[in-house]
């Protein structure tokens, strides 16, 4: 199996997958330091001001209804990054109205997008997609566009992120597909292998929240770790305090301290809070 997207060599091919809220600055690079093979952001779009940590020189994915603003974006980023990814499987209901993720349907425009992303970048490029219809029209986009990898959710629209993966519908995908394959969808660990034996890759959303010992565990991963990282970039109390909710998960007294956490009005209450675990 490939170890290698577009002109990337990897030394894992497990990812963290793209992910809005968990996928901080300081929760990535953790993840990268655990010996995550890749880490993605959540979606951005190109016409966001807000500014970007990428210290972990993530895979950036954008999201968006038209090409408008993605060259400017692009080559001011281009260069913090190890590679792009467009989002096509969003299924929010904002994505149902805006017409973006999994709801852009427009192929002339998905195709316009992804000739703007190659024109900009000679990094990987990535595609994630969803189980639809319009599944294998966008792959042959993609092998036509030059993107270098294409991730499958095998859950439809309508699933959200519940129910069944449908894995035939992913084999599908990789067994049309000319360019690697990235499997998003494992709902638990003992399957990664399993699935590196059909895919080319996988990606890990659900189960690395809380948790980037799920990549290997080299090193420090803790929370004290992670609420320094935190500070160094200036994370919110907000995001501060959600991330110890996360790691709170699968600790023994992990409910005790989430009733603490939820009392907690600043950064240093959760610093106290989750030291006596
Ligand atoms: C909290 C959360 C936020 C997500 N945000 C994004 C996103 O910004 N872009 C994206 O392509 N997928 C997003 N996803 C979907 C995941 O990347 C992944 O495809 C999905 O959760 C299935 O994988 P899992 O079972 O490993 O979680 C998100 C999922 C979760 C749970």
């Amino acid at each position: 199996m490939e170890c290698r997207i577009g002109n990337l060599e990897l030394k894992s091919r497990v990812f963290l997958a793209p992910m809005l809220e968990p996928n901080d600055v300081a929760f990535r690079l953790l993840c990268k330091r655990a010996g995550c093979g890749l880490t993605w952001t959540g979606m951005t779009s190109a016409l966001s001001r807000k500014k970007l940590d990428l210290d972990d020189r993530p895979m950036l994915q954008l999201f968006g209804n038209s090409s408008k603003g993605i060259e400017s974006f692009m080559r001011r980023y281009d260069s913090e990054v190890r590679g792009w990814d467009f989002n096509l499987g969003c299924p929010s209901k904002l994505s149902k109205r805006l017409g973006h993720g999994a709801c852009l349907s427009d192929v002339i425009v998905i195709r316009e997008i992804l000739e703007v992303m190659r024109s900009c970048t000679d990094k990987p490029l990535t595609v994630k997609i969803r189980k639809s219809d319009l599944a294998f029209d966008i792959l042959r986009i993609c092998e036509e566009v030059g993107v270098d990898a294409i991730c499958i959710h095998a859950r439809t629209v309508s699933q959200g992120y519940s129910g069944d993966v449908d894995y035939e519908f992913a084999l599908k995908v990789k067994k049309r597909s000319g360019i690697p394959v990235i499997f998003s969808g494992v709902s638990r660990f003992e399957c990664v292998d399993k699935i590196l034996k059909d895919f080319d890759f996988v990606m890990l959303g659900r189960l690395a929240i809380g948790h980037p010992e799920v990549f290997g565990d080299k090193g420090d991963v803790s929370f004290g770790k992670y609420l320094e990282l935190a500070r160094k970039f200036g994370l919110f109390f907000r995001q501060i305090k959600y991330q110890a909710m996360n790691f709170s998960k699968g600790l023994v007294g992990g409910k005790r301290l989430r009733m603490a956490l939820i009392e907690a009005r600043d950064v240093e209450d959760v610093e106290r809070i989750m030291k006596k675990d």
